[in-house]
Protein backbone atom coordinates (compact mmCIF):
# COMPACT_ATOMS: atom_id res chain seq x y z
CA UNK A 1 0.00 0.00 0.00
CA UNK A 2 2.49 3.03 0.13
CA UNK A 3 0.86 5.44 -2.00
CA UNK A 4 -2.09 4.58 -2.37
CA UNK A 5 -4.98 2.59 -0.72
CA UNK A 6 -5.82 -1.49 -1.81
CA UNK A 7 -8.75 -0.02 -3.42
CA UNK A 8 -9.65 2.45 -6.34
CA UNK A 9 -9.22 5.56 -4.96
CA UNK A 10 -9.67 7.19 -8.37
CA UNK A 11 -13.37 5.25 -8.22
CA UNK A 12 -14.20 6.72 -5.02
CA UNK A 13 -13.20 10.42 -5.37
CA UNK A 14 -15.05 10.39 -8.99
CA UNK A 15 -17.86 10.07 -6.50
CA UNK A 16 -17.13 13.06 -4.41
CA UNK A 17 -17.67 16.12 -6.99
CA UNK A 18 -16.38 18.84 -4.54
CA UNK A 19 -13.14 16.94 -4.47
CA UNK A 20 -12.59 18.56 -8.30
CA UNK A 21 -12.06 22.31 -6.48
CA UNK A 22 -12.00 21.49 -2.61
CA UNK A 23 -9.20 19.45 -0.28
CA UNK A 24 -11.58 18.09 2.51
CA UNK A 25 -9.62 17.73 5.79
CA UNK A 26 -12.79 18.02 7.47
CA UNK A 27 -14.28 14.56 7.88
CA UNK A 28 -14.15 14.52 11.53
CA UNK A 29 -16.90 17.52 11.24
CA UNK A 30 -18.83 17.04 8.39
CA UNK A 31 -19.26 14.54 4.98
CA UNK A 32 -18.81 15.67 1.60
CA UNK A 33 -22.32 15.19 -0.75
CA UNK A 34 -21.69 11.91 -2.74
CA UNK A 35 -22.99 10.34 -5.93
CA UNK A 36 -24.68 6.99 -3.90
CA UNK A 37 -25.69 9.65 -1.25
CA UNK A 38 -27.05 11.96 -3.27
CA UNK A 39 -28.74 9.20 -5.37
CA UNK A 40 -30.60 8.13 -2.18
CA UNK A 41 -32.01 11.46 -1.24
CA UNK A 42 -33.44 11.85 -4.30
CA UNK A 43 -34.71 8.33 -4.07
CA UNK A 44 -36.95 9.35 -1.50
CA UNK A 45 -37.48 12.52 -3.14
CA UNK A 46 -38.77 10.70 -5.87
CA UNK A 47 -41.01 9.03 -3.78
CA UNK A 48 -42.79 11.44 -1.79
CA UNK A 49 -43.59 13.69 -5.24
CA UNK A 50 -44.30 10.42 -7.10
CA UNK A 51 -46.77 8.71 -4.41
CA UNK A 52 -47.21 11.12 -1.86
CA UNK A 53 -47.25 9.16 0.98
CA UNK A 54 -45.31 5.47 0.52
CA UNK A 55 -44.96 4.18 3.98
CA UNK A 56 -44.31 0.61 3.58
CA UNK A 57 -41.14 1.30 1.11
CA UNK A 58 -40.37 4.19 3.36
CA UNK A 59 -40.56 1.93 6.73
CA UNK A 60 -38.35 -0.60 4.34
CA UNK A 61 -35.87 2.25 3.84
CA UNK A 62 -35.58 2.88 7.88
CA UNK A 63 -35.27 -1.13 8.30
CA UNK A 64 -32.84 -1.27 5.83
CA UNK A 65 -30.51 1.51 7.19
CA UNK A 66 -31.02 -0.27 10.69
CA UNK A 67 -29.32 -3.52 8.83
CA UNK A 68 -26.79 -1.33 7.40
CA UNK A 69 -25.70 0.06 10.73
CA UNK A 70 -26.00 -3.44 12.88
CA UNK A 71 -23.28 -5.01 9.73
CA UNK A 72 -20.86 -1.52 10.31
CA UNK A 73 -20.35 -2.71 14.02
CA UNK A 74 -20.77 -6.63 13.68
CA UNK A 75 -24.43 -7.17 14.87
CA UNK A 76 -27.92 -8.26 14.60
CA UNK A 77 -30.59 -5.35 13.15
CA UNK A 78 -32.73 -6.11 16.77
CA UNK A 79 -30.03 -4.73 18.86
CA UNK A 80 -29.92 -1.19 16.74
CA UNK A 81 -31.94 1.49 17.65
CA UNK A 82 -32.89 4.27 15.11
CA UNK A 83 -32.47 7.51 16.68
CA UNK A 84 -31.72 11.37 15.45
CA UNK A 85 -29.01 12.45 16.96
CA UNK A 86 -26.42 10.60 19.76
CA UNK A 87 -27.74 13.35 22.26
CA UNK A 88 -31.17 11.34 21.81
CA UNK A 89 -29.61 8.35 21.98
CA UNK A 90 -28.00 8.50 25.10
CA UNK A 91 -30.44 10.21 26.80
CA UNK A 92 -32.76 8.05 25.79
CA UNK A 93 -30.67 5.38 27.55
CA UNK A 94 -29.63 7.09 30.50
CA UNK A 95 -33.25 7.74 30.90
CA UNK A 96 -33.68 3.80 31.46
CA UNK A 97 -31.11 3.48 33.72
CA UNK A 98 -32.39 3.43 37.33
CA UNK A 99 -30.07 6.37 39.18
CA UNK A 100 -32.09 5.62 42.69
CA UNK A 101 -30.01 2.64 44.17
CA UNK A 102 -26.89 1.97 45.41
CA UNK A 103 -24.47 1.63 41.85
CA UNK A 104 -25.59 5.66 40.56
CA UNK A 105 -22.45 6.67 39.92
CA UNK A 106 -21.76 7.39 36.13
CA UNK A 107 -18.21 7.85 35.24
CA UNK A 108 -17.74 10.45 32.33
CA UNK A 109 -14.55 10.75 30.48
CA UNK A 110 -13.54 14.32 30.00
CA UNK A 111 -13.32 13.17 26.35
CA UNK A 112 -17.10 13.09 26.05
CA UNK A 113 -18.51 15.58 23.06
CA UNK A 114 -20.75 17.99 25.67
CA UNK A 115 -23.42 16.60 24.21
CA UNK A 116 -23.15 13.01 25.97
CA UNK A 117 -21.98 14.56 29.71
CA UNK A 118 -24.75 16.50 29.56
CA UNK A 119 -27.46 13.93 29.22
CA UNK A 120 -25.92 12.28 32.27
CA UNK A 121 -25.41 15.31 33.87
CA UNK A 122 -29.19 15.79 33.49
CA UNK A 123 -29.43 12.29 35.28
CA UNK A 124 -28.51 13.82 38.65
CA UNK A 125 -31.80 14.96 39.92
CA UNK A 126 -33.07 11.77 39.32
CA UNK A 127 -30.26 10.42 41.56
CA UNK A 128 -26.79 10.12 39.88
CA UNK A 129 -23.65 11.13 40.77
CA UNK A 130 -21.02 12.02 38.10
CA UNK A 131 -17.45 10.82 38.85
CA UNK A 132 -15.02 12.84 35.79
CA UNK A 133 -12.13 11.30 34.19
CA UNK A 134 -9.65 13.83 33.35
CA UNK A 135 -8.26 14.54 29.96
CA UNK A 136 -4.40 15.41 30.23
CA UNK A 137 -2.32 16.17 27.53
CA UNK A 138 -4.63 15.23 25.16
CA UNK A 139 -5.31 11.87 26.40
CA UNK A 140 -7.22 10.04 28.69
CA UNK A 141 -4.92 7.52 30.90
CA UNK A 142 -6.10 3.71 31.35
CA UNK A 143 -5.35 4.60 35.18
CA UNK A 144 -7.82 7.50 35.69
CA UNK A 145 -10.76 5.54 34.72
CA UNK A 146 -8.95 2.75 37.08
CA UNK A 147 -9.27 5.01 39.86
CA UNK A 148 -12.34 6.29 39.48
CA UNK A 149 -14.60 3.06 38.78
CA UNK A 150 -15.89 1.10 41.53
CA UNK A 151 -18.38 -0.92 43.22
CA UNK A 152 -21.03 2.30 42.92
CA UNK A 153 -20.54 2.53 39.30
CA UNK A 154 -23.09 2.33 37.22
CA UNK A 155 -22.39 2.86 33.94
CA UNK A 156 -18.67 4.16 32.26
CA UNK A 157 -18.93 6.53 29.45
CA UNK A 158 -15.80 6.13 27.51
CA UNK A 159 -15.90 7.54 23.47
CA UNK A 160 -13.97 5.71 20.87
CA UNK A 161 -12.23 8.72 19.47
CA UNK A 162 -11.77 12.41 21.36
CA UNK A 163 -13.52 14.89 18.90
CA UNK A 164 -11.15 17.39 20.30
CA UNK A 165 -7.37 15.72 19.27
CA UNK A 166 -8.09 12.02 17.72
CA UNK A 167 -7.25 10.79 20.57
CA UNK A 168 -8.31 6.91 20.59
CA UNK A 169 -9.13 4.95 23.69
CA UNK A 170 -8.60 1.55 24.17
CA UNK A 171 -12.53 0.54 24.65
CA UNK A 172 -11.21 -2.88 25.55
CA UNK A 173 -9.47 -2.04 28.15
CA UNK A 174 -11.60 0.06 29.81
CA UNK A 175 -14.29 -2.30 29.00
CA UNK A 176 -12.52 -4.93 31.25
CA UNK A 177 -12.04 -2.14 33.84
CA UNK A 178 -15.98 -1.69 33.68
CA UNK A 179 -17.30 -5.08 34.03
CA UNK A 180 -14.84 -6.37 36.32
CA UNK A 181 -16.89 -4.00 38.89
CA UNK A 182 -19.78 -4.49 37.53
CA UNK A 183 -20.46 -1.28 35.24
CA UNK A 184 -21.69 -1.16 31.76
CA UNK A 185 -19.44 0.77 29.07
CA UNK A 186 -21.08 3.46 27.06
CA UNK A 187 -19.14 4.23 24.11
CA UNK A 188 -19.81 6.85 21.62
CA UNK A 189 -18.09 6.04 18.14
CA UNK A 190 -18.72 8.89 16.14
CA UNK A 191 -15.03 9.95 15.51
CA UNK A 192 -14.37 6.52 14.56
CA UNK A 193 -17.08 4.53 12.62
CA UNK A 194 -16.21 4.37 9.01
CA UNK A 195 -12.61 4.90 9.42
CA UNK A 196 -11.91 1.45 11.11
CA UNK A 197 -13.33 -1.87 11.27
CA UNK A 198 -15.27 -1.50 14.88
CA UNK A 199 -16.72 -4.91 15.80
CA UNK A 200 -19.33 -4.12 18.72
CA UNK A 201 -19.35 -8.01 20.04
CA UNK A 202 -15.99 -8.01 20.62
CA UNK A 203 -14.95 -4.61 21.45
CA UNK A 204 -16.35 -4.82 25.36
CA UNK A 205 -18.73 -1.94 24.73
CA UNK A 206 -22.45 -2.42 26.21
CA UNK A 207 -23.76 0.53 24.09
CA UNK A 208 -22.08 1.79 20.82
CA UNK A 209 -23.81 5.17 19.30
CA UNK A 210 -23.13 7.34 16.04
CA UNK A 211 -24.65 9.95 13.60
CA UNK A 212 -24.15 9.77 10.19
CA UNK A 213 -22.55 13.15 9.71
CA UNK A 214 -18.63 12.22 9.54
CA UNK A 215 -17.03 9.42 8.28
CA UNK A 216 -20.27 7.89 7.69
CA UNK A 217 -20.99 10.12 4.46
CA UNK A 218 -24.40 11.02 5.58
CA UNK A 219 -26.10 13.80 6.90
CA UNK A 220 -28.09 15.12 9.81
CA UNK A 221 -30.91 13.72 11.78
CA UNK A 222 -30.14 9.75 12.26
CA UNK A 223 -27.86 8.57 14.62
CA UNK A 224 -27.70 4.67 15.57
CA UNK A 225 -27.02 3.08 19.11
CA UNK A 226 -26.20 -0.79 19.24
CA UNK A 227 -27.01 -2.53 22.29
CA UNK A 228 -25.21 -5.45 23.45
CA UNK A 229 -27.80 -8.29 23.23
CA UNK A 230 -29.42 -9.34 26.11
CA UNK A 231 -29.08 -6.00 27.63
CA UNK A 232 -32.04 -3.77 26.12
CA UNK A 233 -34.92 -5.43 28.34
CA UNK A 234 -33.35 -4.00 31.60
CA UNK A 235 -33.86 -0.55 30.35
CA UNK A 236 -37.41 1.25 30.54
CA UNK A 237 -36.74 4.69 29.26
CA UNK A 238 -38.60 7.29 30.19
CA UNK A 239 -37.55 9.22 26.62
CA UNK A 240 -39.86 6.77 24.76
CA UNK A 241 -42.62 7.52 21.55
CA UNK A 242 -44.41 5.11 19.61
CA UNK A 243 -42.23 3.03 17.58
CA UNK A 244 -40.79 1.95 21.06
CA UNK A 245 -44.06 -0.24 21.48
CA UNK A 246 -44.25 -3.83 20.87
CA UNK A 247 -47.02 -2.76 18.03
CA UNK A 248 -46.33 0.81 16.84
CA UNK A 249 -49.84 0.33 14.62
CA UNK A 250 -51.84 -0.96 17.26
CA UNK A 251 -52.42 2.90 18.26
CA UNK A 252 -53.02 1.81 22.45
CA UNK A 253 -52.40 5.23 24.18
CA UNK A 254 -53.64 2.89 27.07
CA UNK A 255 -50.73 0.15 27.71
CA UNK A 256 -46.93 1.24 27.73
CA UNK A 257 -45.15 -2.06 26.63
CA UNK A 258 -41.53 -2.65 25.24
CA UNK A 259 -40.63 -3.06 21.99
CA UNK A 260 -38.40 -6.50 22.31
CA UNK A 261 -34.55 -5.46 21.69
CA UNK A 262 -32.80 -2.36 21.10
CA UNK A 263 -36.17 -1.34 19.45
CA UNK A 264 -37.61 -0.21 22.68
CA UNK A 265 -35.18 2.79 22.06
CA UNK A 266 -36.44 3.82 19.13
CA UNK A 267 -38.95 7.03 19.93
CA UNK A 268 -41.20 9.22 16.99
CA UNK A 269 -41.62 8.82 13.44
CA UNK A 270 -38.20 7.57 12.45
CA UNK A 271 -35.84 9.95 9.94
CA UNK A 272 -37.04 8.71 6.88
CA UNK A 273 -35.15 10.51 4.64
CA UNK A 274 -32.13 10.62 6.44
CA UNK A 275 -32.40 6.55 6.59
CA UNK A 276 -32.06 6.58 2.75
CA UNK A 277 -28.70 8.59 2.84
CA UNK A 278 -27.65 6.47 5.75
CA UNK A 279 -27.79 3.42 4.38
CA UNK A 280 -26.61 4.68 1.32
CA UNK A 281 -23.14 5.99 3.02
CA UNK A 282 -22.62 2.85 5.22
CA UNK A 283 -23.37 0.42 2.58
CA UNK A 284 -20.70 2.47 -0.35
CA UNK A 285 -17.76 1.96 3.04
CA UNK A 286 -19.04 -1.46 3.48
CA UNK A 287 -18.29 -2.26 -0.01
CA UNK A 288 -14.62 -0.28 -0.35
CA UNK A 289 -14.20 -2.52 3.07
CA UNK A 290 -13.30 -1.57 6.48
CA UNK A 291 -9.89 -3.13 6.28
CA UNK A 292 -8.59 -1.67 3.93
CA UNK A 293 -10.10 2.01 4.83
CA UNK A 294 -8.73 1.56 8.22
CA UNK A 295 -5.16 0.54 6.53
CA UNK A 296 -5.09 4.02 4.33
CA UNK A 297 -7.18 5.97 7.22
CA UNK A 298 -3.71 5.04 9.36
CA UNK A 299 -1.65 5.86 6.60
CA UNK A 300 -3.10 9.36 6.10
CA UNK A 301 -3.13 10.05 9.97
CA UNK A 302 0.81 8.95 9.72
CA UNK A 303 2.07 11.39 7.75
CA UNK A 304 -0.42 14.25 9.31
CA UNK A 305 1.97 13.39 12.80
CA UNK A 306 5.00 12.79 10.59
CA UNK A 307 4.16 15.61 8.52
CA UNK A 308 3.41 18.09 11.41
CA UNK A 309 6.66 17.87 13.16
CA UNK A 310 8.80 18.33 10.11
CA UNK A 311 7.09 21.82 9.53
CA UNK A 312 7.72 22.24 13.66
CA UNK A 313 3.67 22.43 14.02
CA UNK A 314 1.74 20.94 17.35
CA UNK A 315 0.30 17.87 17.60
CA UNK A 316 -2.48 17.97 20.35
CA UNK A 317 -3.03 13.80 21.15
CA UNK A 318 -1.16 11.10 20.82
CA UNK A 319 1.21 10.28 17.97
CA UNK A 320 0.53 6.67 18.34
CA UNK A 321 -0.81 5.05 15.38
CA UNK A 322 -2.80 3.12 17.90
CA UNK A 323 -4.21 5.36 19.89
CA UNK A 324 -5.59 8.17 17.03
CA UNK A 325 -8.42 8.05 14.80
CA UNK A 326 -7.59 10.01 11.72
CA UNK A 327 -8.85 13.43 12.66
CA UNK A 328 -5.06 14.88 14.06
CA UNK A 329 -5.03 18.30 16.07
CA UNK A 330 -2.40 20.99 15.96
CA UNK A 331 -1.91 23.76 18.55
CA UNK A 332 -2.80 26.96 17.70
CA UNK A 333 -4.56 30.83 18.92
CA UNK A 334 -7.68 30.81 17.23
CA UNK A 335 -9.05 27.87 15.43
CA UNK A 336 -11.72 29.53 14.01
CA UNK A 337 -9.78 32.36 12.56
CA UNK A 338 -7.27 29.48 11.28
CA UNK A 339 -10.14 27.51 9.61
CA UNK A 340 -11.38 30.54 8.00
CA UNK A 341 -7.93 31.26 6.58
CA UNK A 342 -7.55 27.61 5.75
CA UNK A 343 -10.62 28.22 3.62
CA UNK A 344 -10.10 31.07 1.85
CA UNK A 345 -6.85 28.54 0.46
CA UNK A 346 -9.71 26.47 -0.66
CA UNK A 347 -8.82 23.87 2.40
CA UNK A 348 -12.08 22.87 4.61
CA UNK A 349 -10.39 21.92 8.25
CA UNK A 350 -12.14 21.86 11.06
CA UNK A 351 -11.40 24.05 14.32
CA UNK A 352 -12.73 22.79 17.93
CA UNK A 353 -11.10 25.81 20.37
CA UNK A 354 -7.33 26.50 19.98
CA UNK A 355 -6.89 23.33 17.89
CA UNK A 356 -7.28 22.94 14.08
CA UNK A 357 -8.17 19.20 13.23
CA UNK A 358 -7.20 17.93 10.17
CA UNK A 359 -9.39 15.00 9.02
CA UNK A 360 -8.83 13.12 5.85
CA UNK A 361 -11.29 10.00 4.85
CA UNK A 362 -10.75 7.18 2.77
CA UNK A 363 -11.41 9.71 -0.38
CA UNK A 364 -7.99 11.32 0.32
CA UNK A 365 -4.62 11.72 -0.95
CA UNK A 366 -1.22 11.77 0.56
CA UNK A 367 -0.11 14.80 -1.67
CA UNK A 368 -3.62 16.57 -0.11
CA UNK A 369 -2.62 15.65 3.46
CA UNK A 370 1.02 17.63 2.56
CA UNK A 371 -0.93 20.27 0.94
CA UNK A 372 -2.88 20.84 4.13
CA UNK A 373 0.14 20.80 6.15
CA UNK A 374 2.06 23.44 4.21
CA UNK A 375 -1.14 25.48 4.08
CA UNK A 376 -1.48 25.38 7.99
CA UNK A 377 2.36 26.04 8.53
CA UNK A 378 1.90 28.95 6.54
CA UNK A 379 -1.12 30.45 7.82
CA UNK A 380 0.29 29.76 11.44
CA UNK A 381 3.66 31.49 10.43
CA UNK A 382 1.79 34.15 8.98
CA UNK A 383 -0.08 34.40 12.67
CA UNK A 384 1.90 32.13 15.28
CA UNK A 385 0.05 30.39 17.58
C1 LIG B 1 -17.85 12.39 19.23
C2 LIG B 1 -19.10 13.18 18.99
N1 LIG B 1 -20.22 12.83 19.64
C3 LIG B 1 -21.37 13.50 19.46
C4 LIG B 1 -21.43 14.59 18.60
C5 LIG B 1 -22.73 15.32 18.45
O1 LIG B 1 -23.78 14.41 18.32
P1 LIG B 1 -25.26 14.86 17.99
O2 LIG B 1 -25.24 16.24 17.44
O3 LIG B 1 -25.73 13.81 17.00
O4 LIG B 1 -26.03 14.77 19.26
C6 LIG B 1 -20.27 14.97 17.90
C7 LIG B 1 -20.23 16.09 16.95
O5 LIG B 1 -21.10 16.70 16.48
C8 LIG B 1 -19.09 14.25 18.11
O6 LIG B 1 -17.96 14.57 17.47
Amino acid sequence: MNGSPDYDLEAVRNRIPLLGHRILLNACSHSPAAVPTRAAAEAYLDSWERRGMDWDRWMEAVELARDAFARLVGGQPEDVAVATSVSQATSSVASGLDWSGERRRVVVSGAEFPTVAHAWRAQVRFGAEIAPVPVRDGVVALEDYEAAIDERTLVVSACHGYYQTGFRQDVGAIARLAHSRGALLYVDAYQTLGTTPFDGPSSGADFVASGCLKYLMGIPGIAFLWVRPGLAHRLRPAITGWFGREEPFAFDAGRLDWAPGARRLDLGTPPILEAYVARAGIEWLLEVGLEAIGAWTRALGARLVEGGRERGLRLLGSSDPDRKAPSTAFACDDGHAVEIALRGRGILASARGPAIRLAPHFYSTLEEVDLGLDALAEVLEADPA
